[in-house]
């Protein structure tokens, strides 16, 4: 589809990894609860990235099947409806990879050249980084400790020191430039999207509806602190890198707002060119984005890879993980976007008196054994459900380990989160110097 045909004041979404699991689930669910509560006016830009043109145009087709599905559906209550329904849905497709801070780089130029804002940059793309699994350990758990296990597993076996291929291009005579090593789970999950997020920040800060852009992080229930280390930061030496990314994560967005981590969110923040486009379609006004952390639950997705009869016998062990109680086992991944969604299309002024009141939260989806599902808040280790020592902390689905916010241990978080955003400025100052003046930045 041509550009012009975009409309300028549209709501424009972009959804990382969108071709399988939770982004083909987030879209879906966007489209159905956009179309549901959004203004008849206003139409929905869908912006899904994945790793090359064949995905692309299958995630596209998919979403199209759904929107027709829907739209059938309307039309059997109201005759007529389809049209309507169908005119305030666009897709547009692009390709990304988040462990090619080029491909991250182009991707943005681009965008900034041709979408006129950008209401919600949804990051869900992701790898796990695991090789294996501990079978003994993996069933003994399942069949003894199984709404435990299923939710927060210790028998993943992960992949050790994993770095990126290298970032920078060879040079006219062949020769590989020096370069640090980047961690591949770390970059996929958090580093890519992050260095995005920034050079989207224009996009982003003309956000045309809801008063500021969103970028919204899918995080993971299972993000203990112990998996993080700060003097390995990128989880090169670490078991756990996923968790470790994730952990980042949750520290990033949970003290993104705090006066003491402002010196770096502010450069962070910052847009450093404003493109033509915004001037074009009348966004003068430009506001700070907002950062919001969700998680999925647990979802039956190929996020970690097994024969079809193992991945039966994991999603059965969540269904019965669910049956016994559990709230975060969603399992499917329209359910599991629940959360993601939720935050992308909630009034601001909403989100805004729920964080006074409770502090900030991540928001997880969950569901009741009938699989009704839920926004919950979530805990986060050091931080409690909202940042608030003495919280009521007898909620269901807490991790067995969990102990109550203590005034230390939340002022220990506040410098964890402090570290946590002057790392991530430092890596990316310095790997958007090493990249300047390459072919297709701006
Ligand atoms: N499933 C769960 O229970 C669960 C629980 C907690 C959190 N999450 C989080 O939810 C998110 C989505 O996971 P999922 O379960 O839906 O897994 P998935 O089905 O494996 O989907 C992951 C998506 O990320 C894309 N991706 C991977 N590496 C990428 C890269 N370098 N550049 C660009 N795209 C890349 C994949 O593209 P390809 O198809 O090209 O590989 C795919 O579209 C992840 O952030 C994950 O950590 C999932």
């Amino acid at each position: 589809m041509d550009d012009a045909d975009f409309p300028a004041d549209g709501f424009y979404v972009l959804v990382t990894g969108a071709n399988s699991g939770l982004g083909l689930g987030i879209g879906c669910r966007l489209i159905d609860e956009f179309l549901h509560t959004r203004p008849q006016s206003q139409t929905l830009v869908l912006i899904s990235t994945t790793r090359d043109t064949r995905k692309g145009a299958a995630t596209t087709a998919a979403f199209r099947k759904y929107l027709k599905d829907a739209c059938r559906k309307a039309e059997r209550s109201i005759p007529g409806f389809t049209m309507l329904l169908q005119r305030r849905v666009q897709f547009r497709e692009e390709i990304l990879d988040l462990t090619s801070l080029l491909s991250v780089q182009r991707l943005a130029t681009k965008l900034k050249r041709e979408l006129p804002h950008l209401d919600v940059l949804i990051c869900n793309a992701g790898i796990g980084g695991w090789t294996g699994v501990n079978w003994p350990h993996a069933i003994w758990t399942v069949l003894t400790d199984t709404v435990h296990t299923t939710t927060w597993p210790e028998f993943k076996i992960s992949g050790v020191g994993w770095v990126t291929k290298p970032q920078l291009p060879k040079d006219s005579k062949g020769n590989q430039p020096p370069e640090p090593p980047l961690g591949e789970v770390f970059c996929a999950n958090l580093f890519g999207h992050y260095v995005l997020g920034h050079a989207l920040m224009p996009l982003l800060s003309a956000a045309a509806t809801e008063g500021s852009g969103r970028i919204i992080w899918m995080s993971s229930i299972e993000a203990p602190a112990c998996d993080f280390n700060a003097d390995d930061f990128q989880g090169l030496k670490s078991s756990n890198a996923y968790e470790s990314s994730k952990r980042i994560t949750d520290m990033l967005g949970m003290t993104a707002e705090m006066p003491s981590t402002a010196p770096w969110t502010s450069t962070y923040f910052s847009t450093t060119s404003t493109p033509e486009k915004h001037a074009e379609a009348g966004h003068e006004k430009s506001s700070k984005p907002r950062i919001y952390i969700t998680h999925p639950g647990i979802c039956a997705t190929g996020i970690f890879p097994l024969p079809w009869i193992l991945a039966l016998g994991m999603t059965a062990a969540f269904w019965l993980a669910r049956w016994l109680g559990s709230p975060w086992h969603p399992i499917t991944a329209y359910k599991g976007a629940t959360a993601p969604v939720w935050v992308a299309l909630a009034e601001q002024g909403m989100l805004d008196a729920m964080e006074r009141r409770e502090g900030r939260g991540k928001w997880g989806s969950a569901t009741d054994r009938w699989g009704n599902e839920r926004v919950e808040r979530t805990e986060v280790e050091g931080w409690g459900w909202g940042g608030k020592v003495g919280e009521f902390s007898k909620r269901k689905g807490r991790w067995r380990h969990a102990t109550d916010l203590t005034a230390e241990r939340r002022a220990e978080f506040e410098e964890l989160g402090r570290l946590a955003w002057t790392e991530m400025e430092r890596l990316r100052g310095g790997w958007e110097g090493r990249l300047e003046g390459l072919e297709g930045l701006e």
